[in-house]
């Protein structure tokens, strides 16, 4: 039995492939008792900062429902209101929060500032969203993956279009490697992950027997595709003049009904993180495409909203795999 108690999850690449997989079936029972009416808690007398230096849905919503179901408690310290970042450097953040809580969630910006609050806070800490990865989301997406298919995962292609060198991208590459998936990343060269990181996915594809394929070309990307990933154009944090450039680079990588069809397989499934630019109804999807003129961004409507999408799916799924790894990592 894997023992994860006391570890970080700072990226995918802090678990092996076993742990990984000890999660997700964590996941499932932990998902299985909620929905039975007979889940445990095993977090009781526990306390998780949360902090949010970006703004979340998903990722609070799961942290806070997880922690509360498994009896701990949590504190939401969110983009205003604390000395974080600018009163306070995160090294002391961090000695700080260490004495109060348990476990930390970290969602911001640099990387290295959940790295920094991990190394100083001497408790385990969660990588809820850095510019460069989102760990936690991939879980979710595995455990879904699962969930709608007949497949081992490792015997599972996917195909993220579009800003495959994101946070997004680059993590469900790094995920696929680790679980030996057919990993596809479509979308324009300038947009693809760092080499470094892409070669170090390489290598352990080596030993999991995944395959990793970085194209421009759909045909490459979609042929044989079980899933279709998509997300935004343009992440939280970058600047509002890289728009025009994204969305002229990334339009080709939109996912439409034929590119769904592009995949050869009737039973291929649309997946996204969440939030997404499918039609005008946000305040900032109504402003963005007024200004270039387009009815949608990633992905079409009609896809979002057909019956191969399983992005509410995926939502729910966030939840009880935070809740496996809090459970894993701070339960008793
Ligand atoms: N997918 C995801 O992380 O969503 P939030 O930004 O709402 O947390
Ligand atoms: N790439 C997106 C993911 C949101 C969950 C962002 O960072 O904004």
């Amino acid at each position: 039995p894997q023992n994860l108690r006391g570890r970080s999850f700072l990226t995918l690449l802090d678990f092996s492939p076993d742990e990984i997989r000890h999660l997700l079936r964590l996941a499932g029972s932990l998902k299985m008792a909620k929905t039975g009416g007979y889940e445990q808690q095993h977090l009781e007398g526990k306390n998780i900062a949360l902090i949010f230096e970006k703004d979340s849905t998903r990722t609070r919503s799961g942290f806070e429902v997880a922690a509360y179901d498994q009896g701990a408690h949590v504190t939401y310290l969110g983009p205003s209101g604390s000395h974080i970042g600018h009163k306070e450097t995160m090294k002391d953040t961090a000695r700080v929060l260490g004495r109060f809580y348990d476990g930390i969630e970290y969602r911001g910006f640099g990387q290295r500032d959940a790295e920094v609050l991990a190394e100083f806070s001497g408790v385990p800490v969660f990588n809820g969203l850095t510019d460069d990865f989102h760990p936690t989301q991939i879980l979710a997406d595995l455990l879904t993956m699962r969930e709608f298919t007949h497949k081992h995962l490792s015997d599972i292609a996917f195909c993220f279009m579009g800003d495959a060198g994101n946070n997004m991208g680059a993590s469900l590459m790094i995920g696929g490697a680790l679980i030996g998936m057919d990993v596809r990343l479509c979308g324009p060269k300038s947009c693809w992950p760092d080499a470094d990181l892409v070669t170090q996915c390489r290598t352990i594809a080596e030993t999991s027997g995944a395959r990793i394929t970085l194209t421009e070309k759909h045909a490459e990307g979609l042929e044989g595709a079980d899933f279709v990933y998509t997300d935004v154009w343009v992440s939280m944090g970058e600047p509002d003049s890289v728009w025009e450039e994204r969305i002229e680079l990334l339009s080709p990588y939109q996912v439409t009904s034929e590119i769904m069809e592009k995949t050869g397989n009737h039973y291929a499934k649309f997946m996204h993180c969440l939030p997404a630019f499918h039609n005008r109804d946000t305040e900032v999807g109504e402003a963005t495409f007024q200004k270039f003129g387009i009815d949608c961004m990633e992905v079409t409507e009609e896809v979002f909203e057909s019956a191969a999408s399983v992005v509410f799916d995926q939502a729910e799924n966030r939840m009880h795999t935070i809740k496996a790894v809090l459970v894993a990592t701070m339960g008793s």
